[in-house]
Order: C-alpha cells, then structure tokens, then sequence
C-alpha cells in the first residue's frame, strides 16, 4: 500500500509526499545484493523462492493424499531452503517462523498430514509479511534494468550517455512540432529526420542488454515504420491535423512504451537507491 502511495506520488509529481514516503519504504540488508546477478553469477535468492513456492506445494499435495515418504522428502527440502533464508541474509532469520518450521518436521516423521497441512499454513504467513514488506522493492531494485552506464551510438555524434539522448531526441520531436505548426516545412524535415535517426539507433541499442535481436525489430516493427512514413508525408503536404495526430502515435508506439517498462522502473530504482 506504501509503496502504491509511493508510486502514485512519483508519477503524479508530488515530489514533497514522494520523499516523505520514501522514508517509510523498507530497503532490505544490503547483504541481500551478493545473491543477485552480477554479483552472483544466477539470481540465486529468486530461485530459493521459487523453490520453496514449489515445495511448499508438494507438501500440501501429499498430505492431501496422505503419502508420508514423499512428505517427508518434500518437506525435508522445504526446511532446508527455508533456512537457507536466513543464512543467506541473516538480518532476517527473524523473519523466518522456526517454531512452526520445527512443528512441520515432526508432523512430517510422525505421519501427522493434518498436523504438516496445518504448519504449511502458519509458514505461509511468513512468507506473506516478508513479501508484504519487501518483495516490490527488491525486484526493482535489483531485476530492473539499470541505465545509470547506459550510452547510445548515434552514429556522426558518437556514442552518448542515455538520459542526454533521451532529451535530444526530445528537443527533435518538439522542434518538429513547432516547426509543423509555424508552417516551416524545411525545419519540420531536417528535426523529423534526426528523430527517425535517433529510433533507429535506440533499437539497434537494444541488443546491449537484451540478448535477442528480435526485441529491436518488434520496437522498431513494420507499425511504427508506417507512422513514421505517414508522418513525413504529412509534413511534406503541410496537413498539419493529420501531422499532429500522427506524432502522437509515434510518440506513443516509439517513446511512451518503452517509458512504461523501462523509464518508470529505473526512476523508481534512482529513488530507492
Ligand atoms: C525474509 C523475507 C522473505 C521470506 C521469509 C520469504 N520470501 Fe519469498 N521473496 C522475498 C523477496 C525479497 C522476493 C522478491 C525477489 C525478487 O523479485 O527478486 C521474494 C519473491 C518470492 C517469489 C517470487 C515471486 C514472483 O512471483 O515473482 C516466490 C515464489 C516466493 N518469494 C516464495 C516464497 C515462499 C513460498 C516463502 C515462504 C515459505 C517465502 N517466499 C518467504 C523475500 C522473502
Ligand atoms: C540497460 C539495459 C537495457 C536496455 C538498453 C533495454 N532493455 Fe529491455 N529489459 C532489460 C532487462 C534487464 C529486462 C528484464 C527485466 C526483468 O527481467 O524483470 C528488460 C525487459 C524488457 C521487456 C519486457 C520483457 C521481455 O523480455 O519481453 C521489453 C518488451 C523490453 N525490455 C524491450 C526493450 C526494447 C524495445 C529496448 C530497446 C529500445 C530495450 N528493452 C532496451 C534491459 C534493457
Ligand atoms: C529503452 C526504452 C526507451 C525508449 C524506446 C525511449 N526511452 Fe526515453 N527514457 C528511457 C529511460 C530508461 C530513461 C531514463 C534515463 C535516465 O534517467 O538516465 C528515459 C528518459 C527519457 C526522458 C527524460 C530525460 C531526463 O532528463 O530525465 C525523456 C524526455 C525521454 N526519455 C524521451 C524519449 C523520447 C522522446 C523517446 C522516443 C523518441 C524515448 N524517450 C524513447 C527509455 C526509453
């Protein structure tokens, strides 16, 4: 709920509430950062949950079908990962319910299924707070790809740093707009054709951290480069209506939706760092 709050603040610009907020955000142990990439070489915390999120089920599904030698195993491995919690980042072994961890293991070897149903259910909790309290911020934190390092090659002006591009590409756009509305078709021209330049190379940039190139083709796919090419025909014939409408699909397909993964996650990361 704080974080949601948080979020609404960041995106609606109430930058005084959005820092209150973030005082109230929990930031986990920083010993949390050695268990995700690149200081680990596997996001090897993220796969300790998912393993648990599996064991927990083995266990309900066998007590259900009262199979104690599977049970056991499961519950066994459960225990094991579970702990491993707690050894991974020890500033939250108190997160960790070892008296009901200690009731699943009896109930588990002496056969008790609704005794090991029960203690699945008080575990569960455990997860649940931890999760309540920390699991949006660490997945932003460190799943959410980081430009901080970012650079673009844009071609004749060499390679430049992410945000800088981002506010040229910016300025293009806008140039064009006002160039369309004063009816300057040669400046309108020039800025729309160092914009389509510019979403040429933020998709070949793609590929820097995404490992298949099909990413910058499904960016810069055959829609887009249709508006592009609705565009400058609009400039060409000064239609100004259909010019306006048209920058506002490249706007979106182009910019806005990259913005909804990307940006958004990385200023989230800026401000929690
Ligand atoms: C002490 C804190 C803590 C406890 C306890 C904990 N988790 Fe997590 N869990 C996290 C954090 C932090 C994340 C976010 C990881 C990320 O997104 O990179 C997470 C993420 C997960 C995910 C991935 C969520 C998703 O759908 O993407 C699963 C599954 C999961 N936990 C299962 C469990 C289960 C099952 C338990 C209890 C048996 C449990 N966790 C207990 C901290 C905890
Ligand atoms: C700085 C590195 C970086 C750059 C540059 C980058 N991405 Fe990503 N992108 C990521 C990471 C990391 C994820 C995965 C996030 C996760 O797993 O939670 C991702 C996820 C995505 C996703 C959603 C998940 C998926 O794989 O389908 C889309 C869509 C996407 N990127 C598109 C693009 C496009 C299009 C570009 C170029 C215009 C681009 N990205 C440039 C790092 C980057
Ligand atoms: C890879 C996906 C992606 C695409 C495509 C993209 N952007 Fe961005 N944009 C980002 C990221 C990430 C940031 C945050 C960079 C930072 O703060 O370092 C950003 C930031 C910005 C900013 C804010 C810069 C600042 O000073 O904080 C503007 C303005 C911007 N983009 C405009 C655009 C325009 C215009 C387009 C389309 C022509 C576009 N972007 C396409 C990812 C993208």
């Amino acid at each position: 709920m704080r974080l949601f709050f948080f979020l609404l603040c960041l995106l609606f610009g109430s930058a005084a509430a959005a820092t209150e907020q973030k005082t109230e955000l929990l930031q986990p142990p920083a010993s949390l950062e050695q268990w995700y990439k690149p200081a680990a070489k596997r996001q090897i915390w993220l796969h300790n949950m998912f393993k648990l999120r599996r064991e927990i089920q083995a266990i309900e599904e066998y007590a259900e079908l009262e199979d104690q030698a599977r049970l056991e195993k499961w519950t066994g491995r459960f225990l094991e990962h579970y702990r491993k919690i707690g050894d991974m980042v020890p500033e939250w072994k108190d997160e960790l319910d070892h008296q009901w961890a200690g009731r699943l293991a009896e109930a588990a070897s002496s056969g008790d299924f609704n005794a090991a149903a029960r203690a699945t259910r008080k575990l569960g909790r455990s997860c649940q707070g931890c999760h309540d309290d920390y699991r949006a911020v660490v997945a932003v934190l460190y799943r959410s790809p980081d430009f901080s390092q970012q650079t673009i090659d844009t071609g004749g002006e060499g390679k430049q740093k992410y945000k800088k591009y981002m506010e040229t590409l910016t300025r293009y756009l806008n140039r064009m707009k006002i160039a369309v509305e004063d009816q300057r078709t040669e400046a309108a021209l020039d800025a729309f054709g160092k914009l389509d330049a510019g979403i040429g190379h933020i998709a070949r940039d793609c590929v820097s951290c995404h490992k298949q190139p099909e990413i910058g083709q499904n960016y810069l796919n055959n829609d887009l480069r249709a508006s592009l090419q609705k565009l400058e025909t609009a400039i060409k014939a000064g239609d100004q209506r259909e010019a306006g409408m048209t920058l506002g699909e490249v706007a979106v397909t182009a910019c806005a939706r990259c913005h909804g993964t990307h940006r958004m996650l990385y200023d989230l990361k800026q401000e929690l760092k």
